[in-house]
């Protein structure tokens, strides 16, 4: 798997960016404010990751997304680590992801990469999408934040 920058020219997996976040409208916001890295397999995309400058110091990994077909496989702890170098190369101090109470394999693969709980926004999901999200058979409600730190101040 080749993991590489999105070309300016390029379109988004955008079928890959709504398996993390079913809303359109905040993905297509993320793209915009973020850089959007891809995963390759035999000239294919497989995985996308959003990073998300928060501040100077911070940023984000949003919309990380493996095809289904090849989950299961350590390709979505692959480009997680990916984003944590790069952001380290970048010279940002902390790392931040988010994800759904009910996200138990996303909460898992962060706390593998070296993620820590740091907060929740209760209600985050039912403030912010229209339609009730269930997985693991729970409602994602809250939205669980997760951080680590990879450099200096
Ligand atoms: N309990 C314990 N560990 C679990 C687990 C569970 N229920 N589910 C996953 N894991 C672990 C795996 O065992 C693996 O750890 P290991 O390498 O030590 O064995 C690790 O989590 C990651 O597995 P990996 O194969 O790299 O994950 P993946 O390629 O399936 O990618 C996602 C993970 C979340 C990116 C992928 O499932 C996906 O695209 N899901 C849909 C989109 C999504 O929900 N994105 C996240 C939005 S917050």
């Amino acid at each position: 798997m080749e993991v590489r920058l999105l070309y300016p020219n390029e379109i988004p997996p955008m079928d890959l960016l709504l398996l993390a976040d079913p809303s359109r409208e905040l993905v297509e916001a993320y793209l915009q404010r973020g850089t959007c890295f891809v995963a390759e397999m035999d000239g294919q995309m497989i995985g996308v990751y959003v990073l998300l400058e928060l501040t100077a110091e911070t940023v984000e990994i949003v919309n990380v997304a493996v095809a289904e077909q090849y989950q299961g496989k350590g390709l979505g702890k692959q480009l997680v680590n990916h984003a944590i170098r790069h952001a380290k190369s970048l010279g940002y101090v902390t790392i931040e992801i988010g994800t759904g109470n009910s996200g138990i394999g996303q909460l898992a693969l962060y706390q593998k990469c070296g993620f820590r709980i740091t907060a929740i926004d209760q209600d985050f999901f039912t403030r912010n999408y229209p339609e009730a999200i269930y997985e693991n058979g729970i409602q994602c409600r809250d939205m669980i934040r997760l951080s680590q730190t990879i450099g200096i101040k």
